[in-house]
């Protein structure tokens, strides 16, 4: 199978990249199409560099001429396979400027589906989110409920992902659309809740707890987010929609309180920040659909996070390049927190 996938730099991406290689091995090709933003980071994927079944192509899935680039394969013969990862995924950098989720996350999506339109694809997988139908105080989503994305991130993605839909309907491309709930696991970028409270309880630095700290997300283990999608490539029907949850509903009090309990740590760290804008309560969804085609989540969730955080012990250089050496990181960092009191 020849694979393009876009965003493979980053967090779930460069785990789906690996995960099709450890399964398929060499009957995988892959393209990895991404821009290197600031959480595109080549490095992550770099034991593949140099293979014959691997290509790593720097460019922006806005712009048509680098897709039509990507479109080709690794040796020219073209794709069967698009899975879209790529996109601005932060609400907080969201809150503070939106712009780029527009361009990536809604027009990225639209350029890549008009490549589509132009080859033979056998599937194209729009990575849509759980954001998207907004928050829920009692009971879960299911596929057919209404949109009601609530900040600019979840709008974007939103926009993005009806577009797919609007595809699979108008020229009859084999577009199916997945919305995951929260992901975690290796290589997450550490301004998320996870890596950012492991890295931070590692150096002894304050967990930046928002509001009542009672908000409550659904924690998907990011191997079975890729088992999930690869699943789909294969089962998955034209023009549907499938929710992909972890069945791990926590508050974020109890994630914090886990992660001090892996590090070790007290509970001094914890420091009540003001609220996010907006903030959404609670993310919940439905997965019977996908789990009555046969797919079932593989991971126990403390067992996840208990070598999550075992990952970013052992893999202190790679964070610690971001958080220590990035102008970038550090200039957000400040900016967001420092308003936080
Ligand atoms: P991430 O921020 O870690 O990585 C995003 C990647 O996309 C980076 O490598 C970045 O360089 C690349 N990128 C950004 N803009 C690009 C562009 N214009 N062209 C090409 N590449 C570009 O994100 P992630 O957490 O791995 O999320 C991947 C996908 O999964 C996103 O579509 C996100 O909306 C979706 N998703 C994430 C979660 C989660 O919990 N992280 C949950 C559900 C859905
Ligand atoms: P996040 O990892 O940003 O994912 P999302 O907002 O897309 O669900 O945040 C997860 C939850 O953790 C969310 O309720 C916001 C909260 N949170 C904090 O309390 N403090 C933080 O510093 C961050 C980044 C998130």
């Amino acid at each position: 199978m020849r694979y393009l996938v876009t965003g493979g730099a980053g967090f779930i991406g460069s785990n789906f990249v690996r995960y099709l290689f450890n399964k398929y091995g060499d009957a995988a090709q892959v393209v990895n199409l991404d821009k290197l933003t600031y959480a595109g980071i080549r490095e992550n994927l770099a034991e593949y560099e140099g293979k014959p079944n691997y290509r790593f192509l720097h460019g922006d899935i806005a712009k048509p001429e680098d897709v039509a680039e990507a479109y080709k394969g690794v040796d020219g013969s073209g794709v069967d396979v698009v899975v879209n990862f790529a996109a601005e995924t932060h609400v907080d950098r969201s809150l503070m400027e939106a712009g780029t989720f527009i361009e990536t996350d809604v027009h990225g999506v639209l350029v890549l589906l008009e490549e589509a339109r132009k080859t033979n694809l056998t599937r194209f997988v729009q990575i849509s989110t759980d954001e998207v139908y907004g928050s829920i105080d009692d009971g879960s989503f299911t596929e057919s409920d209404p949109l009601n994305p609530r900040n600019p991130y979840s709008a974007s993605k939103a926009g993005g992902d009806r577009m797919a839909y609007a595809y699979s309907q108008t020229y009859n491309l084999p577009v199916i659309i997945t919305r995951a709930s929260n992901n975690f696991g290796p290589w997450q970028y550490p301004e998320k809740l996870i890596p950012l409270f492991v890295t931070n309880a590692i150096d002894d630095l304050p967990l930046p707890l928002y509001g009542d700290g009672r908000n409550v997300r659904d924690w998907l283990y990011v191997e079975d987010h890729c088992a999930a999608v690869d699943f789909l490539i294969e089962h998955g029907v034209n023009g549907e929609t499938y929710n992909i949850g972890g069945g791990n509903e926590r508050e974020n009090r109890e994630i914090t309180q886990k992660i001090l309990e892996l590090t070790k740590k007290p509970d001094t760290l914890i420091k009540r920040v003001a609220d996010r804008q907006g903030h959404d309560r609670r993310y919940s969804i439905d997965m019977s659909k996908v789990e009555s085609m046969g797919f079932r989540c593989a991971t126990d969730f403390d067992t996840a996070l208990r070598s999550t955080v075992q990952w970013y012990v052992e893999n202190e250089p790679w964070w610690r390049a971001i958080k220590e050496r990035s102008a970038e990181f550090k200039a957000y960092y400040e900016k967001q927190y420092a308003a936080r009191g």
